[in-house]
């Protein structure tokens, strides 16, 4: 184990609703393609729905992020909409209710 820093995640409330979960996540260029983007987002998604009570996990992306949106579908995340961002970007958004997630 090298200990070295590749990236970060968030799981966190979505400021607009906060009965929705938000995961988030980048990476170094360096570690892409190798799976573990959905391999620490499942961790999370995981925790959230066994542990935490998390019923509803979101997650947005810009339409023109490629690899982050196959991430969120290789998750179980399905598409709900295209809409405006506060930041002026027209972002895609992805949900997974927990009543629709594999926990096995
Ligand atoms: C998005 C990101 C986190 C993915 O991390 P990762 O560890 O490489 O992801 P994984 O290896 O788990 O999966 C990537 C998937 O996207 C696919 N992919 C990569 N580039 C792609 C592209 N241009 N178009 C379509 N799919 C693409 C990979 O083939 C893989 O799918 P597969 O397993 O079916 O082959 C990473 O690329 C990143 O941090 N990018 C920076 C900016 C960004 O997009 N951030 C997210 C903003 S919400």
């Amino acid at each position: 184990m090298s200990h070295e820093f590749i990236g970060w995640f968030h799981f966190k409330p979505a400021l607009d609703n906060q009965d929705e979960i938000e995961l988030g996540y980048r990476l170094r260029k360096a570690v892409w393609s190798k799976g573990y983007a959905t391999e620490g987002s499942r961790a999370l998604i995981l925790k959230g729905f066994k542990e935490l009570g998390t019923q509803r996990v979101v997650a947005i992306a810009l339409p023109i992020h490629k690899a982050s949106i196959r991430v969120m579908e290789k998750l179980g995340l399905k598409f709900e909409k295209k809409y405006m961002h506060k930041t002026n970007q027209e972002v895609v958004k992805y949900s997974l209710d927990k009543d629709e997630f594999d926990i096995a």
